[in-house]
């Protein structure tokens, strides 16, 4: 099994939360990939199709509730070139601040609509991360990752031994 950290970020803190939680799972999964999401598209999720991968969302909030610049052509791809995604299986990590209510997180969950839209199911509940929490993003990321891909392993094996 491997995983895929996809990093929507503008100044880092997503990239530094996806490096915590790599590190936090080294003992659960020996191929933990961290990649930025600049310039891909949805054809990263192909890659579910030939290896065992789970996928964490990994990403901020920017504008009005918008994705981070580094994540826009991905989150476009989905609708512009919409593929059916059953095969993939994912979590989502959505930083934003509570300074922003109205759109509190809304990078993070975006992406979760849009995959979900095409078929892709969601391990767990959304993390969200707020800001103005004084919360450590990387020490409760690591934490929630940790606990998060335990159970999508236990998840995983369990339909694939049912399949
Ligand atoms: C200009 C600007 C706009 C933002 N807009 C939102 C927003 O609409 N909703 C939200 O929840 N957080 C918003 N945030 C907060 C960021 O998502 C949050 O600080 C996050 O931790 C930044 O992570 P990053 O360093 O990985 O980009 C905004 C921050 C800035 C600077």
């Amino acid at each position: 099994m491997k995983l895929t950290i996809l990093v929507g970020t503008m100044s880092s803190t997503a990239n530094s939360v996806a490096q915590a939680v790599q590190l936090a799972c080294s003992d659960l999964v020996g191929d933990i990939e961290v990649t930025l999401m600049d310039d891909l598209d949805i054809g990263i999720f192909e890659a579910g199709k030939v290896a065992n991968t789970l996928y964490l969302i990994c990403s901020s909030t920017y504008g009005s509730g918008d994705v981070p610049d580094n994540a826009r052509t991905l989150f476009e791809s989905l609708s512009a070139q919409p593929q059916y995604l059953g095969h993939v299986r994912y979590g989502v990590m959505a930083l934003g601040d509570s300074c922003y209510p109205q759109t509190f997180c809304f990078g993070g969950k975006q992406f979760d609509t849009a995959l979900q839209d095409l078929g892709g199911q969601r391990l767990g509940e959304i993390w969200c991360h707020d800001a103005s929490s004084g919360i450590p993003p990387e020490t409760d990321g690591a934490a929630w990752g940790h606990l998060w891909l335990s159970s999508a392993l236990q998840t995983v094996s369990v339909s694939s031994a049912a399949a």
